[in-house]
């Protein structure tokens, strides 16, 4: 293999390894978090009603779970964390739910 062939290799592995933070919209999803009501129950480090997103991006950490995660925001969830539920928010739009999933993904910083 040409060593040029060879570089051009790792240095997609290393795009295609990088963690996905580049992609996230850190501006837009922590907006959306803040307006639409997440705060009266989440914190983003520290705990309150329910686990902060620091911790749902600790325990989800490279797991294949964005569109459940998407669903369960958007649809409600309960008994993963304690007995509170986080109630269903049909007023959050598909897209906010989305961007807000990738940011805790991304390990929400
Ligand atoms: C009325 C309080 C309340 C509000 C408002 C609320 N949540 Fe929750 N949320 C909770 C509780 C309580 C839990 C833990 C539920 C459980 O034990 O499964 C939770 C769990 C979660 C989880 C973890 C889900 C999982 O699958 O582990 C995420 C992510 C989350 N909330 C995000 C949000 C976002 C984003 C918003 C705003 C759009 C929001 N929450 C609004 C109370 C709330």
């Amino acid at each position: 293999m040409k060593p040029m062939f060879k570089f051009a290799i790792a240095a997609a592995l290393v795009v295609v390894g990088a963690s996905p933070a580049w992609s996230v919209d850190k501006v837009a999803a922590k907006a959306a978090f803040d307006n639409n009501g997440c705060t009266s129950c989440h914190q983003v480090s520290g705990t309150s009603v329910g686990p902060s997103m620091r911790e749902v991006a600790k325990r989800y950490k490279g797991k294949k779970i964005h569109a459940e995660l998407v669903a369960r925001i958007r649809d409600g969830s309960a008994g993963r964390w304690g007995d509170l539920p986080h109630p269903s928010l049909e007023t959050l739009s598909p897209v906010d739910a989305r961007l807000i999933a990738d940011w805790i993904l991304a390990g929400a910083r």
